[in-house]
C-alpha cells in the first residue's frame, strides 16, 4: 500500500488600499495568477485594512480572469483604513494582534498589499513587527512616488484629464472666453503637466511652480488679446496667492487634506478683471475610468513581480520600474516625494511657448 502526502494548500492574500486607481484589478490579476501557477491558494481583503482588522474580511476570490482585465475600480474594494496611524502606538499594537490573528486563522504565507506610499509605508511597519510577511505594489494616479519611473493609473487620469481638456478648449473658442480644468493629483502637479502639455494648454499651474496671481492674469490677457479664448490647467494642489484651496477642511486617516476648487478661486480672480469664464474639476472621472491597455499590461506586470519575489524568497520588496525594467525595492523607497522638475515646468508654463 502506498502513502501519498499531499501538503495543505498555501495560501497568499491580496488587499487593495487607498484612492482608486486605474489598474487595481490588473495588478489583482497579475498577482494572483502567479501565485496560482506557483500552486498557491488566493484570497482577497476587503476594502484595504478594514478587511484585515475584521474576522470575516478575507474571501476566496472567485471572479474569473477575463473579468479582472481592464476592469475599472477594485472587485476588493478599497478604503482609507490606516492600521498605523501616525503617533498612536498604542492602536498600532491593537491593529498588530488583530492583523496577526486573522493571518494565523487563513494560514496566509504572504500579502501582497497594492496601495499608495501610506499603505506601504503601514504594511512595511507590520512586516517589521514580524506580524506579516508582504510585498507590494504602488499604485496612485498622482505619479508622485520615489524608487519607480512611473504608476500605474498616471496614464489613464492623463488620458481622461485630456478629454476634458479638449471638450472646454470647445467651450472656450465658441463662446470666447477662458475655460479652465482643474486636475487632481495632490501636491504633484504631473497629470496637470502632462494634461497641460499634451492639450497645449495656454497656461498651466501646478503646486511646485509658485506664479503669482499678477502673471497668471496677465498671461491670460495677453492670450485672450491675441486668439480670444484661453485653456488653463490647474492641478488642485497649486497655491493660489500662496494658499492651497482645500475642499472641506476634512483630513484622511493618513493626515491629507482634501483638496478641491482651486479653479473657483481662480475663476473669481479673472472675473474681476472682466474676463468670462468657465470651469470644470475632472475630479473622480479621472480615477474611476477603466485602465487604458498600456496602465492595465504595466499593473499586471507589477502584480506578477511583487508575487515573484515572495516565491524566490524575497519579502519586503515593492514592484516597481526603473530605467524602463520592471524591478523590486524595499518598501522605505518608495515615498511620495516625487515632484515635477522645475526645469520641466518651465519649458511648458504660462503662454510662453504658443
Ligand atoms: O491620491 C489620489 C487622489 O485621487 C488625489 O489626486 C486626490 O487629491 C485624492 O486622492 C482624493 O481622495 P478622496 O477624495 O478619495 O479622499
Amino acid at each position: 500500500m502506498s502513502h501519498q502526502t499531499t501538503r495543505p494548500q498555501e495560501t497568499i492574500a491580496i488587499l487593495t488600499s487607498g484612492g482608486n486607481c486605474p489598474g487595481l484589478n490588473d495588478a489583482i490579476l497579475g498577482a494572483m495568477q502567479r501565485a496560482q501557477e506557483a500552486g498557491y491558494k488566493v484570497l482577497g481583503v476587503s476594502n484595504g485594512y478594514e478587511g484585515l482588522l475584521s474576522p470575516d474580511g478575507l474571501h476566496q476570490i472567485v471572479e474569473p480572469p477575463q473579468n479582472l482585465r481592464r476592469r475599472a475600480g477594485s472587485i476588493l474594494g478599497l478604503s482609507r483604513v490606516n492600521p498605523a496611524p501616525p503617533g498612536n502606538e498604542a492602536l498600532f499594537k491593537k491593529n498588530c494582534d488583530t492583523i496577526g490573528e486573522t493571518i494565523r486563522k487563513h494560514a496566509v504565507r504572504f500579502l501582497i498589499a497594492i496601495g499608495g506610499d501610506d499603505t506601504l509605508r503601514a504594511t512595511g511597519r507590520l512586516a517589521e513587527a514580524g506580524i506579516l510577511r508582504a510585498n507590494g505594489v504602488p499604485k496612485t494616479i498622482d505619479n508622485d512616488v520615489s524608487a519607480t519611473d512611473r504608476t500605474f493609473g498616471f496614464e489613464t487620469a492623463v488620458k481622461v484629464g485630456m478629454e476634458h481638456a479638449a471638450g472646454m478648449r470647445i467651450e472656450a473658442e465658441l463662446y470666447r472666453r477662458v475655460a479652465i480644468v482643474e486636475t487632481m493629483g495632490r501636491n504633484a502637479g504631473w497629470i496637470a503637466l502632462e494634461v497641460g502639455d499634451r492639450s497645449a494648454a495656454d497656461v498651466v499651474l501646478i503646486p511646485e511652480a509658485d506664479v503669482s496671481t499678477e502673471d497668471i492674469v496677465a498671461a491670460v490677457t495677453r492670450t485672450m488679446e491675441a486668439k480670444g479664448n484661453a485653456l488653463i490647467v490647474v492641478s488642485e494642489g497649486f497655491q493660489m496667492g500662496g494658499k492651497l484651496t482645500c475642499s472641506d477642511g476634512t483630513v484622511d486617516p493618513h493626515g491629507h487634506e482634501k483638496l478641491g476648487g482651486v479653479r473657483l478661486a481662480l475663476e473669481s480672480r479673472l472675473r474681476d478683471e472682466g474676463l468670462k469664464t468657465t470651469s470644470m474639476a475632472v475630479s473622480y472621472a479621472h480615477r474611476f475610468a477603466a485602465p487604458t491597455e498600456e496602465d492595465a499590461d504595466f499593473a499586471s506586470a507589477l502584480g506578477r513581480k511583487a508575487v515573484d519575489a515572495a516565491l524566490q524568497g524575497t519579502y519586503g520588496v515593492v514592484a516597481v520600474v526603473q530605467n524602463g525594467e520592471i524591478a523590486a525595492t524595499p518598501f522605505a523607497d518608495v515615498v511620495d516625494t516625487r515632484r515635477v522638475p522645475v526645469e520641466l515646468y518651465d519649458s511648458v508654463r504660462l503662454n510662453k511657448r504658443r
